[in-house]
Formats: C-alpha cells, sequence, structure tokens
C-alpha cells in the first residue's frame, strides 16, 4: 500500500480533451498552446492533476486513440518541446500531469503495422494476423464484433484478417508477443523521463486475449453497447494481463516522486476490478458504477459502499467519475427519467433521445451530484465542461460528426461528439473564445447558447456552477481530505447522508424537501439560499456546530 499522503489518493483530476479544451493557435482545434495558456483557469478551480487524452501523431480515425507514434506529439496540437513546456508550467502551477497510453492498439499507420501491411512476417507477429475460416478464407477467423459495430477482423489483400477490437484503424497488439512488452516499458520511460507523473491505461483489461482467440459463442458478443464490454468474453479482462502490468509497475518504481497508473478497466464488478489494484499493479482504476447509476439514493449508497469496500480490499482508493468523453454529459443524463434498471442497461447515449430532456432539473442534479462526487473519500475526476455544467449537444449536423461508431454502427449511434465539443470560454458567439482567432471555425459547431455559459459569464455569477466547482475544490482539501472513513445517516430512503468527521454530506433525490440537522451548519449547497431545509434535487455540505 502506498505511503497514507500521497496525492493521488485524494486528487481531484481534471480531464483535458485536448482537441476541444482550447486553441492557441488559431485553427479551431484544442492544442498544448491553449492548454497553456488556460493553466492560470485550472489552478483557479483548484484540481490537483489533469488526465490529457491522447496527444500522440494520429490519423485521428477515433479521436487520437489510434496512435501512429507514442514517442511524439501530433502536430495538430503542438510539437514535443511544447509538451516539455506545459508538463513544467502544470508542475509550477502545481498541477501533476498524467498522460493517455493506449496499449490494446495502434493506428494502422504506425510503423510496425505498415510494416505488417508489406508482408514482414515478423511484424505480423505483433498484431493479430490470422488466416480466415472457410475453404477460401473469405470468413473472419472467429466470431468476435467490434466494440462500435461491426466485424473486428478486416480482411488485407493477401487474404489474412487483422483483429480490431475497436475501429478498423485500430488493430491489437499481440501482448504475448516480448517485443510488444518491451516497447511498451520503453514508452513509458520516455514519458517519465520527462516528468510525466503518470498515465491513464486505455482499455487496460482488454490487452491479453484467451488463448487460441475461441468464438464468444452465440449471444456473447464482446461489447453490446459502446462502453459496456461483456466481460465473460475472451476477448477481456484474462488473468494473462495482470503480469503485464507487474512489469509496467517495476518501471514506475525506478522513479520519484511517485509515478502512479488510472486503469480504464470495464471488468463485471468490483472484485474483479480490484486484482489490477494489487500491490504490485496499478495504483488506482475508474470505478464507473457512479456513472450508470440512476439518479436515486437508494442505488447511490449501494454503488459507494461497494466501491468503497473493493477499493480497501486492495488498499487503493475509490474512484468518482460522473462522466467522461465516452459517455453522455451529466446534465443530459439527468435530465431524463431514472429508472432503476437503468444502471444495468439503459444508461448509455443511443437509448436516451427520444425523451425530451429538461436541461434545468438535469443541471441542478449534476451540481448536487458534483457535491456528493466531491465529498466521498478518495479521488474524484472532473470531466472538461461538467465545470461548467454543459449538456450533451444531441442536434449537431450528421456531416459534422468524427466519432467512428456513427458510420461502423450503420447511423444507428450518433457516438460521442455530443460530449466532444469545444469549450465556450468568453464572448457572444462561435468560437466562444475557444480559438486565439475570432474567425475560426471549431472542429464541431458550438450551439449558440452556449454564450450563458462560457466561463468568463460564470466567473461573474457566484451562483454559477464554475464558482459552486471553485468553492467545492476549496473547502474539500480542507473540510473532506483526511476526513476518514463514510458513515451513512438514517434518513428518508430518498436522501443519502454521510458522515465524515465532524462534515456531513446531504443529497436528497426525491420530490420533497427535507429538514436537515440543526446542530450543523452549511458550509456549501447546489441551490443557493439553503439553510434548514434541503429542496428536492439538491445537496449541501454542513459541517458540526
Ligand atoms: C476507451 C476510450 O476512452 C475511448 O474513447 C476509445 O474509443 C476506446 N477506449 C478505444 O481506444
Amino acid at each position: 500500500m502506498a505511503p497514507a499522503e500521497s496525492w493521488w489518493q485524494t486528487a481531484v483530476v481534471y480531464q483535458v480533451y485536448i482537441r476541444s479544451f482550447a486553441d492557441g493557435n488559431g485553427d479551431g482545434v484544442g492544442d498544448i498552446a491553449g492548454l497553456r495558456d488556460r493553466l492560470p483557469y485550472l489552478a483557479r478551480l483548484g484540481v490537483d492533476a489533469i488526465w490529457i487524452n491522447p496527444w500522440y501523431p494520429s490519423p485521428l480515425a477515433d479521436g487520437g486513440y489510434d496512435v501512429a507514434d507514442y514517442r511524439d506529439v501530433e502536430p495538430l496540437y503542438g510539437t514535443l518541446p511544447e509538451a516539455d513546456l506545459v508538463i513544467a508550467e502544470a508542475h509550477e502551477a502545481g498541477i501533476r500531469v498524467l498522460l493517455d497510453i493506449v496499449p490494446n492498439h495502434s493506428s494502422d499507420q504506425h510503423r510496425w503495422f505498415v510494416a505488417a501491411l508489406a508482408g514482414d512476417p515478423k511484424a505480423r507477429q505483433r498484431y493479430h494476423f490470422r488466416d480466415g475460416l472457410g475453404p477460401d478464407g473469405a470468413l473472419p477467423p472467429n466470431d468476435w464484433q467490434s466494440v462500435f459495430g461491426g466485424p473486428a477482423w478486416t480482411r488485407v489483400p493477401d487474404g489474412q484478417w487483422y483483429l480490431h477490437l475497436f475501429a478498423p484503424g485500430q488493430p491489437d497488439f499481440n501482448w504475448e508477443n516480448p517485443e510488444v512488452r518491451a516497447e511498451f516499458e520503453d514508452v513509458l520511460a520516455f514519458w517519465f523521463d520527462k516528468g510525466v507523473d503518470g498515465f491513464r491505461i486505455d482499455v487496460a483489461h482488454g490487452l491479453v486475449k484467451a488463448d487460441g482467440l475461441p468464438d464468444g459463442g452465440q449471444g456473447n458478443d464482446a461489447a453490446p453497447g459502446l462502453v459496456q464490454h461483456n466481460e465473460s468474453h475472451p476477448a477481456w479482462d484474462q488473468d494473462g494481463v495482470h503480469d503485464v502490468y507487474r512489469g509496467w509497475r517495476t518501471v514506475a518504481n525506478r522513479y520519484a516522486p511517485e509515478r502512479i497508473f488510472i486503469a480504464e478497466a470495464w471488468v463485471p464488478n468490483n472484485e474483479r476490478l480490484a486484482r489490477y489494484l494489487r500491490f504490485d499493479e496499478l495504483h488506482t482504476a475508474f470505478q464507473f458504477d457512479f456513472l450508470r447509476a440512476p439518479w436515486r439514493a437508494s442505488i447511490l449508497r449501494t454503488v459507494v459502499d461497494d466501491a468503497i469496500k473493493e477499493a480497501a480490499s486492495v488498499g487503493a482508493p475509490p474512484t468518482w467519475v460522473l462522466s467522461n468523453h465516452d459517455v453522455t454529459r451529466t446534465v443530459t443524463r439527468y435530465a431524463r427519467s431514472q429508472p432503476d434498471h437503468l444502471i444495468e442497461t439503459d444508461w448509455e447515449r443511443s437509448r436516451w433521445a427520444e425523451e425530451p430532456a429538461d436541461y434545468a432539473l438535469g443541471l441542478r442534479r449534476a451540481r448536487a451530484a458534483a457535491l456528493m462526487q466531491l465529498a466521498l473519500p478518495g479521488t474524484a475526476y472532473v470531466y472538461q465542461g461538467e465545470e461548467l455544467g454543459l449538456e450533451e449537444v444531441e442536434d449537431l449536423p450528421n456531416e459534422v460528426r468524427q466519432d467512428p461508431i456513427w458510420e461502423q454502427s450503420g447511423h444507428t449511434d450518433v457516438g460521442r461528439d455530443g460530449c466532444r465539443v469545444p469549450l465556450p470560454w468568453s464572448g457572444d458567439t462561435a468560437p466562444l473564445g475557444f480559438s486565439t482567432n475570432p474567425d475560426a471555425t471549431t472542429w464541431l459547431p458550438q450551439p449558440q447558447h452556449w454564450a450563458s455559459h462560457t466561463a468568463a459569464a460564470q466567473d461573474r455569477d457566484p451562483d454559477s456552477t464554475l464558482n459552486l466547482y471553485r468553492e467545492a475544490l476549496s473547502v474539500r482539501a480542507t473540510t473532506w481530505v483526511g476526513a476518514g472513513e463514510l458513515e451513512w445517516i438514517p434518513t428518508a430512503p430518498e436522501v443519502a447522508a454521510f458522515r465524515r468527521g465532524d462534515a456531513q454530506c446531504w443529497v436528497n433525490t426525491g420530490e420533497k424537501p427535507v429538514e436537515l440537522p440543526t446542530d450543523a451548519t452549511v458550509v456549501l449547497a447546489s441551490v443557493a439560499g439553503t439553510a434548514n431545509q434541503l429542496p428536492a434535487d439538491a445537496a449541501v455540505w454542513l459541517v458540526a456546530d
């Protein structure tokens, strides 16, 4: 177990989707220059660390999760010397820097895959190339489907097939090949040497596949939904993957100060997740149940208890995620009805759009959820724009959509572009301060009404969501960090209320106001003016008198 004072055990990590954060060179695409310009904003917000989505050279077949060179920076985003600068400047501002490593697959433009396609047998061993089935090999080698839709195999001109669990432009590496293992350990060291504090690991549960790549079987799809991987499928969560992370931990352990890993691992339960967090593997992992839980106190309580228990069983901090670049923005998720079965099945974007959204209600709940998230023990992840209360942009014109899911699903799933729209910073008209060039066309269009959501407009409004987050992060640091274990306070069923030390957090998911304790004082509320009664869809932080 890591020393108790480690920063990452209590950190608030801000997710920078670099393509959409801020544009410093005027081309309408976010970049490192824009991020450098906005570091003071992040310092003022009070975050401990940033996690930057992949910034490596990439044809952007999947928003940069198709990496062509793991040791360089995508020219659209900047240069390696600029990467060095932003790492140093973030550190000066007291912000740690986490990168996103993509080890399950590369881009089809990666030099190894280019060599493999050219027929080099040694290069083919670094990926999963197979002959097809049937008399002329015209059938894929097994029945696996891509997470994004369609078969997980693509045939190359000489007749063989290669595996891609995601887009065809993302061939899966063969992690049984020691060359792949050595290469990634070297890539980690390359960035650690530059001062990077750690990595978020993409598809951490996918690297090692079941021996012989057996069929999943009828009705056993690898991914029945966008990020809802089917963990009983031979593509995922194989025991062999843990050996990879023991090697990675050995690399990280060579460095001081501490370098850390966060796993993105969609596994069936927190018990399987905890296996990634054993002392000689990864430090922490996203727990996604909070992100899929409907707005229902009884369910939130269960999710919190389970996450804390399983993380504690391996000495890791629990982690809390309300949204990220793969899922519907929180405001929109909460703007529609909240049936119990949501957590199991219906939480993905494609199933939402039929019901009209009540955005005012969604925002109200999102603000309350943020106070709950930031009061819990462990680490919290804030996806850029959550602090501005942005909603999903559900009406993007089809012709601007970039997410491969749109095409691969045969236009049945609009994909994730709606949560990736460039941030509104200031002003009244597009690009709303996103770009240094006022005439820039942003890579996805911003809704005009975001003029009232800009960081500048919210800066001026004491009750804005931005100011709620700023206040929450500041109070969190003195009130909740180190406050000790969580203890539930008995309340009405539609209320989730807990105490940690002298501090209490009350969340009302019901329709009626509830009385608050009289022996404690409100220090922060998601609805301005809250004192003795907690309104519906609101949360409050109290400190004992
Ligand atoms: C998970 C990432 O968060 C997502 O954006 C990406 O499409 C897949 N992994 C594939 O890399």
